[in-house]
């Protein structure tokens, strides 16, 4: 196991009825911005729920954060942010309202220039933040209870991710049944993006962590199991408690202590999704099959164990090589399971793409991905071509 520096701030109120002690969290602000999507919490009761948890506290409303939150639409509200001199920022979504909180938490007390500067450092440029907290709807990115953020300059089509201590919420309200009204697209989507993120963490090196391995494969076997019955089962309770907290153990920094991580997917994915506008966990449904086969060597080892002890794959019968696709292909399959389609065809995408997304890359100093740092443009070239 490699050293590791652990920090993880965020408080987690989960199960039904949370909503309603933000009265008692929020107690000690008194200038308050609600920040929200397109408007899925108005019509799912969240809203109301939140209202009426607030009670008599004056709060400015911010909505209309888009899937993909835009640099442009995230600078409107960091402006009446500062203006209105709010002292805490409550967001109410999915993980692109929370991503688009954490840009106006860091950017309202920014002083070193444009705010899109922190997107150009990796958030290294940010000091200090506005303390923000969150109601999560829809669970995917575990932005509730991790340092990151994702944001798509829409003029230049840049979609940059940063991340900072300062930026964790100081509460995440998780509560299952904000989900019962999630579309099924967003459902699927929702278990492919936790089921890369810990794919990304996991499946590279053996970095002798046996605890970190567990917990991933933990994590995998309850996205196999628990996911296709979100579908079946829009309301069931207990599956969407299971993938609410799933998604968010997947990226809250314990399965990545440690051990070598990967992230090229999500590289190329993002690029997608600014050139093309999928969601991104059709990126990922699209990339990771094709990455994996493109990394099958340098990957052998963790993928026979991903084989074995995620999908019960044995390797007496078949060569190593043809247990590793066997595995691939058992994960392509559930993503499809899952709604998700995994070819860029499917997206109306052909092989234009590729060059115009191996640009991208390089203009975004993305040449030198994977866990070994050796995914340059070309190779990603390659993966794309596997994945038309
Ligand atoms: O905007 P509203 O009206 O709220 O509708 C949203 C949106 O249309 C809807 N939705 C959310 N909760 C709902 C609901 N509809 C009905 N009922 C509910 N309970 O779902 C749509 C998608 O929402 P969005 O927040 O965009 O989805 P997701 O949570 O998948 O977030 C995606 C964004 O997160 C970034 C992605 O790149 C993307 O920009 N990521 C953030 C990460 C992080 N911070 O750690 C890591 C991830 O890898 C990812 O990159
Ligand atoms: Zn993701």
């Amino acid at each position: 196991m490699q050293n590791f520096d652990f920090y993880n701030p965020v408080q987690v109120l989960f199960g039904k009825g949370q909503i309603a002690n933000l009265g008692m969290l929020l107690a000690p602000y008194s200038r308050i911005m609600l920040l929200y999507g397109g408007g899925s919490i108005m019509q799912n009761g969240v809203y109301e729920q939140i209202k009426a948890a607030l009670g008599e506290k004056s709060c400015i409303e911010f909505g209309g954060i888009e899937a993909n939150p835009t640099y442009e639409t995230l600078m409107r509200a960091v402006e009446i942010g500062r203006n209105g001199q709010i002292d805490f920022i409550l967001a109410a979504g999915g993980g692109s309202v929370i991503d688009g909180a954490k840009f106006v938490a860091a950017a309202i007390p920014f002083q070193d220039g444009d705010p899109w500067q922190i997107l150009e450092k990796w958030g290294r440029n940010v000091h200090s933040a506005t303390p923000f907290g969150c109601v999560l709807t829809l669970a995917a990115t575990g932005s509730e209870t991790n340092c990151a953020s994702v944001i798509t300059q829409a003029a230049t089509r840049s979609k940059r991710s940063f991340s900072n201590r300062a930026v964790f919420a100081r509460f995440a309200i998780m509560d299952p049944q904000t989900q019962y009204s999630l579309p099924p697209r967003q459902i699927g989507n929702g278990v492919v993006d936790s089921f890369v993120h810990v794919v990304e963490q996991y499946l590279t090196q053996d970095c002798q962590a046996a605890v970190q391995d567990r917990l991933a494969e933990g994590i995998l076997l309850t996205l196999i199991e628990q996911g296709p019955k979100a579908l079946q089962e829009p309301q069931n309770y207990a599956v969407r408690a299971d993938l609410m907290w799933a998604a968010s153990m997947a990226l809250n920094g314990m399965c990545g202590v440690g051990v070598i991580q990967d992230w090229s997917t999500h590289m190329v994915g993002h690029e997608l999704t600014a050139l093309y506008g999928l969601d991104h966990a059709q990126t990922l449904a699209v990339v990771l099959p094709a990455m994996l086969r493109e990394r099958r060597a340098q990957k052998q080892n963790k993928l026979l164990q991903f084989a074995r002890r995620v999908w019960q794959l044995e390797s007496r019968e078949a060569s190593p090589e043809a247990v590793c696709e066997m595995a691939i292909a058992k994960t392509e399959q559930f993503f499809r399971e899952m709604g998700v389609k995994t070819r860029l065809s499917e997206y109306g995408l052909d092989s234009q793409a590729i060059e115009a997304v191996q640009n991208a890359l390089r203009a975004h100093r993305m040449v030198s991905l994977g866990e070994q740092r050796d995914i340059t443009p070309e190779v990603v070239g390659r993966v794309l071509q596997r994945c038309l």
